[in-house]
């Protein structure tokens, strides 16, 4: 069996594991797994590493962050002549199956290859932990350990100068790394896009906890809805999505506590410091599950199939249910974390 395996998206730790993991395994089935570069664009393009993937090549991928097989955001059903050279390209390396590492927009195209005709198997990695039908997404662990320790940071700033900080983090449209970094940096307020932004309730409790300590902080997804935001003329990537980044979330929100509260007020954002770094031992350990069990599907012929965490198993489920719906925080979940910045 000849494999081809891809990265796409954004980078984030535990791409490298899961690549380790799935040679190791697919070595013990006498598969043949050869790297193809910078995600779809490598298909489309024609680019794949000129040997087979050894033990050599991925032993000691365990601890290193980012993609050894590059990356890109290339969405080749956004151009039929794309998917026709991805289509060839497949045909003119002999690939029996192709296994996609990467989130909704990756898998979304590994997906759609499956309904084509093609074998792909996808293993599920962002840090914005926004996939459906999987408990955890590697990357995202690691993501929360940056900004929790950028908080523990901030928080010396913000109490030697009596200071409120923002602190801006990624995410997209699912809050999930606010929240967490929120509840575990012990911020004062902790800001979702799936939460409506009330500044005055923000405000309220901001000048409580700060008459008692002196500072506060404040940790903000960069999806958050601002108010009176036009994003009529917001730069697009190639799935179509608005470039987050641009909206200076950080920033906005930070001058408008300033102004309401009179609070000296300052913005920072770990931006793509989370994802960059060795992967924290969880995603190492997940997404080499992942990776072993994503050879599993192949040696089954499982395919059109993701792989998952499901409590404590490694599970295969249907790509296709997991890029249908974002994963993003449930109310009730935000509710119990409210407890700890409703004092
Ligand atoms: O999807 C992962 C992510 O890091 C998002 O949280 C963020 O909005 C986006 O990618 C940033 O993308 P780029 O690396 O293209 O700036």
């Amino acid at each position: 069996m000849k494999i081809g395996i891809l990265t796409g998206g954004g980078d984030c730790p535990g791409l490298n594991p899961t690549i380790r993991g799935f040679v190791m395994r697919a070595l013990d089935y006498n598969f043949e797994v050869w790297g193809i570069r910078e995600g779809w664009k490598g298909l489309v393009q024609g680019i794949v590493e000129e040997q087979p993937l050894t033990v050599g090549r991925v032993e000691e991928l365990v601890s290193q962050g980012g993609t050894m097989l590059r990356s890109s955001r290339t969405n080749p059903y956004k151009d039929p002549a794309q998917l026709a050279a991805v289509k060839q390209n497949i045909g003119k390396f002999g690939f029996d199956c192709i296994i996609a590492l990467g989130g909704e927009d990756t898998l979304g195209v590994a997906s759609k290859l499956w309904k084509d005709g093609f074998p792909t198997v996808g293993v599920p990695k962002t840090m914005d932990n926004d996939l459906s039908e999987t408990d955890y997404t590697f990357g995202f662990d690691s993501a929360v350990g940056v900004n929790v320790e950028a908080v523990d940071r901030l928080r010396d700033t913000a109490r030697s100068h009596s200071r409120v900080i923002v602190l801006e983090v990624m995410g997209r449209h699912a809050g999930w790394v606010a929240l967490y970094s929120g509840i575990a940096g012990g911020a004062d307020w902790i800001l979702l896009p799936e939460i409506p932004l009330d500044y005055e309730a923000m405000c309220a409790h901001l000048k409580v906890a700060y008459a008692r300590k002196g500072y506060c902080i404040v940790v903000a997804s960069e999806g958050v809805n601002l108010p009176n935001l036009d994003e009529s003329a917001a730069k697009l990537d190639a799935f179509g999505h608005v470039i987050l980044s641009d909206r200076n979330v950080g920033e906005t929100i930070a001058s408008e506590i300033e102004k309401r509260t009179g609070f000296e007020t300052r913005a920072a954002a770990t931006g793509h410091i989370q994802r960059g770094g060795p992967p924290s031992a969880f995603d190492r350990v997940l997404a080499s599950r992942l990776g072993i069990r994503a050879a599993q599907c192949v040696h089954e012929k499982d395919f059109g199939k993701m792989v998952a965490v499901r409590g404590t198993e490694i599970v295969a489920v249907e790509i296709e249910k997991a890029v249908g719906v974002l994963r993003t925080v449930p109310l009730d979940l935000y509710e119990t974390a409210k407890t700890l910045f409703s004092k």
